[in-house]
């Protein structure tokens, strides 16, 4: 149960489809992201051994997924560089409440939402990208993002009353939906179709 409050419309799969190459570029940096995201996490909460644990596994399978993609890039004859990023992920925690235990509820669960809309993509690009390769490339992946978004979760959890952890969680839902309604946006794994 992912927890998302929309479902990606058929036209970004048309448009991913359509650009493989930068599709597979920002998935790239969106695992080093992910990683490096939680990182940051261990840094700042190292007073919380079971967070550290966690995500101190959580970061490694991402920086996996980081050379996996890269390997799919190199196999297609394009190299790792940069890329700008959507917007998605600077909106999506613009709303995390500076306050403790507030700013770790609201981060665990922006990251949540960000392990749920690339599982939720991943699910469609494995059952729509022409290429039998690329689809099964992400059949793979997608469990473990799966995975990722109740981890999360569960974090919050630990630390915050269930019902204002469900209460939060449904509202930045509505908040992530609706960054992901703009248009004229660069393809992107996190961007409006
Ligand atoms: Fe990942
Ligand atoms: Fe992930």
């Amino acid at each position: 149960m992912l927890r998302l409050a929309s479902e990606t419309p058929r036209a970004w799969v048309d448009r991913a489809a359509g650009d493989v190459d930068t599709l597979l570029l920002d998935h790239a940096h969106c695992e080093k992201k992910a990683a490096s995201t939680a990182m940051n996490l261990i840094f700042r909460y190292g007073r919380l051994p079971s967070l550290v644990r966690a995500l101190s596994a959580l970061a490694r399978e991402e920086l996996e997924h980081l050379e996996r993609v890269m390997d799919v890039l190199e196999a297609r004859g394009r190299a790792y560089g940069p890329l700008p990023p959507s917007p998605y992920a600077a909106r999506l925690v613009a709303v995390v409440r500076p306050e403790e235990p507030l700013r770790l509820l609201d981060t665990l669960l922006c990251c949540a939402l960000i392990e749920a809309r690339s599982c939720e993509r991943m699910k469609l690009l494995s059952e729509h990208l022409p290429d039998a390769g690329l689809r099964a490339f992400y059949r793979d992946l997608l469990a473990s993002e799966a995975r990722h978004h109740q981890l999360y979760v569960d974090l919050a959890r630990e630390h915050v009353p269930d019902e204002d952890v469900d209460a939060r969680l449904a509202e930045l839902a509505r908040h992530e939906a609706a960054i992901l309604r703009g248009d004229d946006e660069p393809l992107r794994m996190h961007a409006a179709a």
